[in-house]
């Protein structure tokens, strides 16, 4: 099997409708060679130098990857960018385990986190146990749920994710029954929160959220929870790992877990 068959069964599971347009330029084979017969395949949220380093311990040549492999040229005023890209301390180290692993790494994304039923969009949502979904956008979905206190819901939350600390802002005691989730870095975007107003939601639950967005959030009357970008795209990425894992029977399929990157202190 060539990892292009790969590729291919991941199309036909995860499609880019025609909300997407063409399939984007970030959905590629970003190093290595389509026709390299596949030793073994493992599936990660990001190709960290740890995330590959695991691979190559486990003999997996195919990574499958939702975020970016190599850090880029930024064209900004605020930092002195360089502009060769393999010149970059974390682009060098991961290059030296793909080159001298003879590894190939597919980047998919969009596609991966709107995949109907489990895609990032709807696994995270599904790893919190809310079940009766009530309204969706593209990426939002909002369910309902029995009515609680966003602080009780935190509390909730927390030990579901297992994850030592998270961020509430907004009013705790407040009691919401429809709840939207934001998965990965949709928090990253300023003014995410107008769209779960809009679908009524009560209360936000995000991956990632950055200072401005929490602000809208609040703004629009909306309670705002963040857990973590990585662990509330995670459980998309062991479906998918699950899915090759069957289609796949004979080859190794690992879920390659690029985990929770901070410590924190009180
Ligand atoms: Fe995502
Ligand atoms: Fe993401």
């Amino acid at each position: 099997m060539k990892v292009k068959d790969v590729i291919e069964y991941i199309l036909e599971i995860a499609p880019f409708k025609d909300d997407f347009g063409e399939i984007p330029k970030d959905d590629a084979i970003v190093f290595g060679d389509g026709n390299t017969e596949v030793q073994g395949i493992g599936v990660t949220w990001s190709p960290t130098v740890n995330v590959l380093k695991k691979a190559e311990k486990e003999k997996l040549n195919l990574i499958v990857t939702h975020e970016f492999l190599f850090w880029g040229y930024s064209e900004t005023v605020w930092f002195n960018s360089g502009k060769d890209i393999m010149g970059k301390r974390p682009n060098a180290l991961r290059h030296k385990i793909l080159t001298e692993n003879n590894m190939v790494v597919y980047n998919t994304h969009k596609n991966w986190d709107a995949a109907p039923g489990w895609g990032m969009c709807d696994a995270f949502p599904d790893l919190l146990g809310f079940e009766e979904e009530i309204n969706r956008g593209r990426f939002i979905r909002v369910h309902k749920i029995e009515p609680t206190s966003v602080l009780h819901l935190a509390e909730i939350i927390k030990q579901k994710m297992k994850i030592p600390v998270i961020r509430i802002a907004g009013d705790l005691q407040k009691k919401v029954s429809k709840i939207a989730t934001a998965v990965g870095g949709l928090g990253q975007i300023y003014g995410i929160a107008e769209e779960p107003y809009k679908l009524g939601a009560e209360v936000l639950v995000f991956g990632e959220v950055v200072d401005y967005a929490v602000r809208c959030c609040v703004e629009h009357g909306i309670s705002a929870i963040e857990t973590s970008h990585v662990l509330s795209e995670n459980p998309g990425v062991k479906n998918l790992a699950n899915k090759l894992k069957k289609q796949f029977k004979e080859t190794k399929v690992v879920f390659l877990d690029a985990s929770f990157p901070f410590n924190h202190i009180i």
